[in-house]
């Protein structure tokens, strides 16, 4: 627990520092959507698209970190504030590190994104509302989880007896259901060249057609 005596140590090379040594803007990719709804995939193009323009960017995954910072959580409405909590302070470690972070959790509550979004400055905090219709991901149902939680098996299952708050100004909405992954993942990078956080450079265009 934090006490008076935890006092916070300026260090020698800061933020900027390190992202300039990048060529680049350090921000958050916060992915949200229902279970299969395709956060997982769409940010692993992203981040692929990423690493072949030249841009250094890390992905952090919900069911790879429940294996493992996180494998002590669960479910329950208290879990996953804590579940998100702990993902947005490691993202907050990451953007000082000078990386453009993108996290992939289902994230169902409004009030946790928020805290989540205050936490970083101006403008890092990107909002990627991964909308898939669930009946999409329940027909896709990539881990058969729907067909449990729809027999009782898998209890709080986000979208059918868990909540899940719709982001009502996401940043870029993404619709899965009706673009192909490599249409998704540039409208995404499209919006981190847009907006200055990435620049692409003759050569690495090469990787990206579309902005060719
Ligand atoms: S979050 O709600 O706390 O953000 P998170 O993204 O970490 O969830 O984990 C969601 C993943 O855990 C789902 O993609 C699914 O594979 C698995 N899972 C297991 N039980 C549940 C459940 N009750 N509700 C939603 N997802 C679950």
């Amino acid at each position: 627990m934090k006490t008076e005596n935890t006092v916070w140590h300026e260090q020698h090379i800061s933020k900027e520092q390190r992202a300039s040594l990048k060529s680049q803007k350090p921000c958050l990719l916060w992915y949200t959507g229902l279970s299969g709804s395709g956060k997982s995939t769409v940010a692993n193009a992203v981040d692929a698209l990423l690493f072949k323009l030249g841009c250094h960017s890390y992905l952090l995954d919900g069911d790879n970190v429940r294996h493992g910072l996180n494998g002590d959580l669960g479910f329950t409405d208290e879990d996953r504030i804590e579940n998100i909590r702990r993902i947005s302070e490691v993202s907050k470690l990451f953007l000082d590190a000078g990386l453009i972070v993108s996290t992939a959790f289902i994230s169902p509550f409004t009030e946790d994104r928020t805290r989540a979004r205050s936490k970083l400055e101006d403008g890092e905090f990107i909002e990627v509302y991964i909308d898939t219709p669930i009946s999409v991901c329940e027909q896709r149902d990539p881990k058969g989880l729907y067909k449990k939680a729809r027999a009782g098996e898998i209890k709080d299952f986000t979208g059918i007896d868990s909540t899940y708050d719709v982001p009502e100004n996401p940043e870029i909405h993404v619709k899965t259901a009706e673009l192909s992954i490599q249409k998704c993942a540039e409208q995404i990078v499209n919006h981190l060249v847009e907006r200055g956080f990435i620049t692409i450079d003759k050569s690495a265009s090469e990787n990206f057609s579309h902005l060719e």
